[in-house]
């Protein structure tokens, strides 16, 4: 498979971002000035471009959107007081990547060509990056199947595009979630450990019914017994109980947050107790009735580590103690800043200068 591919760059006439206010903008709304493309024919990635971010002519009758075969990832690049851009742990979405590619037999994203791609578009789009304590430019790079032909079966042709755009706080506030014992988001052997487009698609209407219950979020439980937290929405879920840092296990059905493992790998380098294993919603809510939950926090990327303050379970309402008593999540929320930022070392190496 070819890996080392010329990438053309068109740069846009004239750049839109003195439009915007990027340390200002709702999440996932406004777009850089440029995207990346690949293209995938004939058994191998022929092409790869630069081009000015626009609305593209794509087929109605392209397989993507009819029988799903969609992938994408998440993550962002930060900018440093000296103004140099760099990107938290890329290669552990490339390797998500494909590994979600894998699953829906749909080709690998080389190394080479995501890493190149990236880094060109970075370096046109850096000045997009924003400046804020908690801003960050959210990346999304996804895989979709363009093949025009109606009838399920393998694509043969692909797209791998990148776009980016400025973001801030993903929730402004604390939020509230419901325990979801009806439905659930994933089942083993399924796909529920990839970033599948449907995934998402099939969480919307739970969600929305929480929502207008007054939650901002399900939490998944497991499809067998609903008996287990799975995660979250776009994160994965964590409990500080006797000052033990619990969170799932990870398993077919659960996604393998980038997140996630950089929280475990920090809360293990402070000498913290962490467990990974199956976690059960009466031991939760035992804990919670009796006053011992002393933290729950969802992590992703786009919402970084997201306070839980409220939790619905079986038509009741719990308060959970209050943000400023949480010592390990303030903890693990500032330090994931400051090493974003440059302002604490790199001990992991997670951080990648782009520009
Ligand atoms: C279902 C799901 N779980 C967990 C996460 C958190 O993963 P990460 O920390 O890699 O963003 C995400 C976001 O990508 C997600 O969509």
């Amino acid at each position: 498979m070819t890996t080392t591919l010329d990438i053309s760059i068109t740069k846009i006439k004239e750049s839109r971002l003195s439009h915007y206010d990027v340390n200002n903008v709702a999440f996932g709304k406004c777009f850089t000035d440029h995207m990346f493309v690949a293209e995938y024919a004939n058994g191998q990635w022929e092409k790869a471009y630069i081009q000015p971010y626009a609305d593209v002519p794509l087929s109605y009758a392209m397989s993507a959107l009819h029988y799903g075969q969609a992938i994408f990832e998440g993550m962002k690049a930060y900018k440093n007081e000296k103004g140099e851009v760099s990107l938290f742990r890329p290669l552990a979405n490339q390797k998500r990547l494909n590994k979600s590619a894998v699953r829906m037999a749909m080709p690998e994203v080389p190394e080479e060509l995501f890493m190149s791609g990236l880094s060109e578009l970075l370096k046109l789009d850096a000045g997009w990056v924003p400046t804020s304590e908690t801003g960050s430019l959210y990346i999304r790079p996804f895989l979709i199947a363009t093949d025009e032909a109606i009838g399920v079966k393998i694509s043969d042709t692909y797209k791998f595009i990148i776009i980016c755009c400025p973001a801030g706080k993903y929730y402004s506030e604390p939020i509230k979630v419901l325990v979801e014992t009806d439905f659930f988001r994933a089942v083993h052997g399924g796909v529920g450990f990839v970033k599948a487009a449907g995934n998402y698609g099939r969480s919307m209407y739970p969600t929305r019914l929480a929502q207008q219950k007054g939650y901002q979020q399900v939490i998944w439980t497991d499809s067998e017994t609903h008996k287990y937290f799975e995660e979250s929405g776009t994160m994965n879920v964590m409990f500080v109980i006797n000052d033990t840092l619990l969170t799932p296990a990870l398993s077919d059905t659960i996604l393998d947050g980038v997140t996630r493992n950089s929280v475990l790998a920090l809360a293990r380098d402070w000498g913290m107790k962490v467990e990974e294993r199956k976690v059960s919603i009466e031991e939760v809510m035992t804990a919670v009735e009796a006053g011992k939950l002393q933290e729950m926090f969802g992590c992703g990327t786009a919402a970084t580590i997201a306070q839980i303050v409220g939790i619905g379970y079986n038509g009741k309402d719990y308060d959970l103690p209050p943000v400023v008593d949480r010592k390990f999540s303030t903890k693990v929320d500032e330090e994931l800043r400051n090493i974003r930022k440059g302002r604490s070392a790199d001990k992991f190496g997670w951080m990648l200068k782009v520009s």
